[in-house]
């Protein structure tokens, strides 16, 4: 045995005993006659005394290590004396007297501090993401990710789930996103693509008879990145057969009630989970991801300045347009500069302007006073709920554009007040999605989650006489305004499914040829069915309070959906690309 115990597991009781350590050097520090090796492994760090008094040769070994050698160490341990006490460590009453210290291998000097989680090039982390993930950091996080994932094992077993692998290798998609494309060799011309998601397949294995299954599945998706997404990410995929809506949300609740308090005890989860429908999310937030930690709700003033004399109301108003405002407690002070910032974030959302009132304790303040009545002012006030010291942001224009800067606004207050506990864990259920989304470009209809999901009304008369007003029974999970899960009823009966097809435009021999398989399936018993899919990195991140999904992923790709370390995607010979009959066009 290399080792008896692991450094960060020795403690008080362990005092007296003999014990065989092997890790890397964190630190060390010598003060000639004695030296102290700080030693770390997973299970944490260590210090190390290595006296000349003790083993001469020990105290030479000892000289030469540097940091992140790797060394093994034989010694006892012993308590501190109480003014050397570090009461940060776990092992911090105690330290091992080295009698014997053997370099096993030497390093060169690292390009950052392990020892340290300070600021760090991101792209020089990513270059060396082998010693990155020695660092504290991302030990945890990386840790928290296995004991998340194997919770979320035990509770599918135990909720009589089978854990079934699907292919990487399968055919295109419509997710939404790009497809990554693999080349086959023997079918010249012809592509596999990698999933966007296992949702056909699990609808298969529904069809076969399996009627629960998950999977921690990989997806790929060629997309734009953000700190939210990455081309390769990991869900818990799972579907269900003989199920209603409300049976598949009750597993995923149970699920995350259950898992946060025993992989983060210091978290809290608020239950049971708020359900809004899709169109009060957009109403009281203005997003379909809300932050449920706080309140600063959206509140509608389009009915009560509809007859203003104020121009940008007046349009909005004439324009079946919106107009509506948040409070934000305190903020009447806020400088000029500070008030541009605001207009600035409302403005990147799409919005000409933003209108600020300041209620100080002289009155309201801001360049639409003069535009605005007395009676206006304090209708404003009252509706908003808002009183002296605060000040009052407001948003006319379309709904969209309403929604999203005022959303925006709203996520600024966040975090300029410190309005939320940092360990409140608030999910919350979005319903009734629209099924249908107008897509202007293309000047068609797409399915607003997936084509599979069922539409509420769902003959094709009721569907095609006004598509936007079809909803769907598609869910998702939102946690502290992300978008954690997303899952629907599916449609099992293939009449409906081709009925939609139709709505959204595939011609028959189109849908054909990219869903003739599903099609088929289901024309043989398909059971009525329905699933989920949180995402895990997403998930992770937040349990992490890490602000980007990077830093749960042992080995991410850059925001260019580069890898940094073994400098992916790379050339190949042309020999390679001969085999899979492809030529390089340089001109595109
Ligand atoms: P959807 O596409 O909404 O649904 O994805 C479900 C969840 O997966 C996570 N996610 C991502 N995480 C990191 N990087 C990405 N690029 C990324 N894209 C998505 C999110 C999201 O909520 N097959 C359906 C699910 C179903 O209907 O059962 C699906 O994949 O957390």
């Amino acid at each position: 045995m290399f080792k008896s115990h692991g450094c960060g597991e020795l403690r008080l009781a362990h005092v007296g005993t003999d014990v065989k350590l092997a890790g890397w050097v964190h630190l060390r520090r010598d003060f000639g006659g004695v030296i102290f090796i700080v030693l770390r492994d997973r299970a944490g760090v260590v210090q190390v005394v290595v006296s000349a008094d003790v083993s001469a040769d020990a105290r030479a070994a000892a000289a030469e290590v540097r940091s992140e050698y790797v060394i093994q160490v034989e010694g006892t341990v012993r308590r501190r004396p109480d003014d050397q006490v570090n009461p940060e460590w776990l092992t911090g009453e105690i330290e091992v007297e080295a009698r014997s210290v053997q370099i096993l291998n030497t390093s060169k000097t690292p390009p950052f501090y392990i020892y340290d989680d300070g600021a760090v090039d991101e792209a020089l982390r990513l270059r060396y993401r082998y010693l990155d993930l020695r660092r504290a950091r991302m030990q945890r996080n990386i840790i928290l990710r296995h004991r998340a994932v194997q919770f979320i094992r035990q509770f599918m077993n135990a909720e009589g789930f089978l854990e079934i692998e699907t292919p990487y290798l399968f055919k295109s998609t419509p997710e939404g996103a790009r497809d990554y494309l693999v080349p086959s060799r023997v079918h010249p011309g012809k592509f596999y693509a990698l999933p966007q998601s296992p949702q056909q397949l699990k609808q298969l294995l529904m069809v076969a008879g399996f009627e629960r299954y998950y999977q921690i599945a990989r997806c790929f998706r060629d997309e734009d990145l953000r700190g939210d997404r990455q081309p390769e990410f990991t869900q818990l995929d799972f579907e269900m057969s003989f199920v209603h809506r409300d049976d598949v949300l009750d597993v995923v609740e149970r699920m995350f009630t259950a898992m946060v308090p025993e992989v983060t005890p210091h978290k809290r989860v608020v239950s049971p989970f708020p359900r809004l429908s899709y169109a009060e999310a957009l109403d009281r937030y203005g997003s379909d991801k809300p932050d449920l930690r706080f309140g600063l709700e959206l509140t509608d003033l389009t009915e009560v300045l509809s007859a203003s004399e104020f121009r940008v109301f007046q349009e909005a108003a004439a324009n079946r347009g919106q107009i509506k405002g948040i409070v934000a407690p305190g903020c009447a002070v806020y400088t000029r500069r500070e008030l541009d910032e605001l207009t600035e974030i409302a403005k990147r959302e799409g919005a000409r302007g933003l209108v600020t009132l300041a209620l100080a304790p002289e009155g309201p303040k801001g360049p639409a006073v003069k535009f605005l009545t007395e009676g206006e002012i304090s209708v404003i006030a009252e509706k908003l709920g808002a009183t002296e010291g605060d000040l009052i942001c407001i948003v006319a224009a379309e709904r969209r554009v309403v929604a999203a800067a005022l959303s925006a606004l709203r996520l600024t207050f966040r975090d300029r007040l410190g309005l939320v506990d940092p360990d409140l864990i608030a999910f919350g259920w979005v319903l009734d999605f629209p099924m249908f989304e107008w897509n202007a470009e293309a000047e068609r209809w797409d399915a607003a989650h997936h084509p599979f999901t069922w539409p509420r009304p769902h003959t094709y008369e009721e569907m095609i006489a006004d598509p936007a007003a079809v909803l769907s029974d598609a869910y998702d999970l939102v946690c502290n305004g992300w978008e954690i899960a997303s899952g629907s009823i599916r449609i099992h009966d293939p009449q409906v499914q081709s009925d939609i097809f139709r709505i959204l435009g595939y011609d028959p021999a189109d849908a054909k040829a990219k869903f003739g398989h599903m099609m088929e399936a289901f024309s043989y018993g398909a059971p009525p069915h329905g699933g989920m899919a949180p995402g895990i990195d997403r998930l992770l991140a937040i349990l992490a309070d890490e602000a980007n999904i990077r830093e749960v992923i042992a080995f991410p790709k850059t925001s260019q959906a580069t890898d940094l370390m073994a400098d992916a995607p790379a050339e190949v010979p042309d020999q390679l690309l001969r085999d899979l009959h492809i030529r390089i066009d340089n001109e595109s």
